[in-house]
């Protein structure tokens, strides 16, 4: 179904559609690179930890990797048995130590105080442990999302971790650098990085998890990937993961919102909608303008699309249009399969979308919210 038929079809706005074309060929295109390279892949649930997404994902990934212990619960929920649950958080709270370590495959301590305390605890092994390191290679502009910042919460800095025994208590390795890369030279470079600081120390471990933040649907030359997956195999001994998230679920959402007000502010053609920020955060805590199917770059019409929240700044952005909105018109923000509905809120009492699935040429409602959901939310129980 393409989008025009899409943004007909939609009986209620606003709302986000899993496109599960696009999500299987993103996970057949992950499923190509594991059998291309021996990696083993997990699927990132925190980028979008929607059921029906998981049921897809697992008969084509190694198992899922989880940041906390609900979605490790989550992922144990789905797989039954049949994969690996790897968990690496700077949140790990020791009060829960024993049901993350009964619930997860793997768990990599973020810091050497957490693996401290996790040894002063002389447990019996259940899961196998690693540790996340940073290789302290800055790849990102923007330090909010940058793992490798200075002063960086996220992995023991290998100048660090160097001077330690650390690697001797541990059976794997952590690291996860990047967002929406699209070429392997941050990785090729951490790992050599890793190689020159450790060597043959690596043999000792047993597995590498690489992170997430590479758009494997997005990179046409896998061969580096490869010939280093093969490399940590074969030279290392290493059972080689990745865990990435937006690759898999980024393409394969959209978010269709109606306008519901237009009128001019200061010169500028203004088009309210039934949604905001509130369903896409990341637009407004990074300001960035989402990809949208109507924007015609040499259209006569611009506007900004706002959102409908009292937050002066749940505005989209600006765009073209070849003509003026409507009230009733629908548009639709592409790539929002990652990081808008999971992080979605009900500010304001908007409420979230009414969540689609598209298959070949069929539109199902999967789920919707109600006044009720709200209320819920906010009952207290005394
Ligand atoms: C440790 C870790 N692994 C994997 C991911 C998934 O990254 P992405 O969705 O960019 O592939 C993240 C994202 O924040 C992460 O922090």
């Amino acid at each position: 179904m393409d989008i025009e038929t899409l943004k007909i079809n939609i009986s209620t706005t606003p709302a986000f559609v899993l496109d599960e074309e696009e999500l299987s060929r993103s996970l057949g295109i992950l499923s190509q690179l594991r059998q291309q390279s021996g990696v083993k892949a997990l699927y990132s649930i925190k980028s979008l930890p929607l059921y029906r997404v998981l049921e897809l994902a697992k008969p084509f990934v190694d198992g899922f990797s989880a940041s906390s212990l609900f979605e490790a619960q989550l992922a144990k929920e789905i797989l039954a048995g049949t994969g690996s649950i790897h968990l690496t958080t700077p949140g790990i709270n020791f009060a829960e130590l024993d049901q993350l370590l009964a619930t997860v495959s793997h768990l990599s301590f973020n810091s050497l105080s957490q693996l401290q305390r996790y040894q002063e605890q002389n447990r019996l092994p259940s899961a196998s442990i690693g540790l996340r390191v940073n290789p302290q290679l800055s790849y990102l502009d923007d330090d909010r999302y940058n793992p490798c910042r200075l002063h960086s919460k996220l992995g023991v800095p290998v100048d660090d971790l160097w001077q330690t025994t650390a690697l001797n208590h541990v059976q794997g390795l952590h690291l996860h650098t990047v967002f929406a890369c699209q070429d392997y030279r941050p990785l090729t470079d951490s790992i050599a990085k890793l190689l020159n600081y450790f060597g043959k120390n690596l043999k000792n471990l047993e597995w590498i998890n690489l992170g997430g933040g590479y758009l494997f649907n997005h990179i046409s030359n896998h061969q580096p990937f490869v010939e280093l997956v093969g490399q940590l195999n074969k030279d290392y001994g290493l059972t080689v993961y990745v865990e990435p998230g937006k690759a898999i679920v980024g393409d394969a959402g959209y978010l269709v919102a109606s306008v519901i007000d237009c009128f001019n502010s200061g010169g500028k053609a203004i088009a309210v909608l039934d949604s905001s920020v509130n369903h896409h955060p990341e637009v407004f805590e990074y300001g960035w303008r989402p990809e949208l199917h109507e924007h015609a770059a040499n259209g006569d019409y611009p506007a900004i699309l706002a959102g409908c929240s009292c937050l002066a700044g749940d505005l989209f952005g600006e765009y073209r249009f070849k003509a003026p909105l409507h009230v009733g018109d629908r548009v639709v923000f592409k790539n929002m399969g990652a990081y808008s509905l999971v992080k979605a809120s009900r500010f304001n009492g908007i409420n979230l979308p009414t969540i689609y699935g598209l298959q070949v040429g069929r539109l199902n409602k999967l789920k919707d919210y109600s006044y009720q959901d709200y209320r819920q939310q906010w009952l207290t129980d005394h």
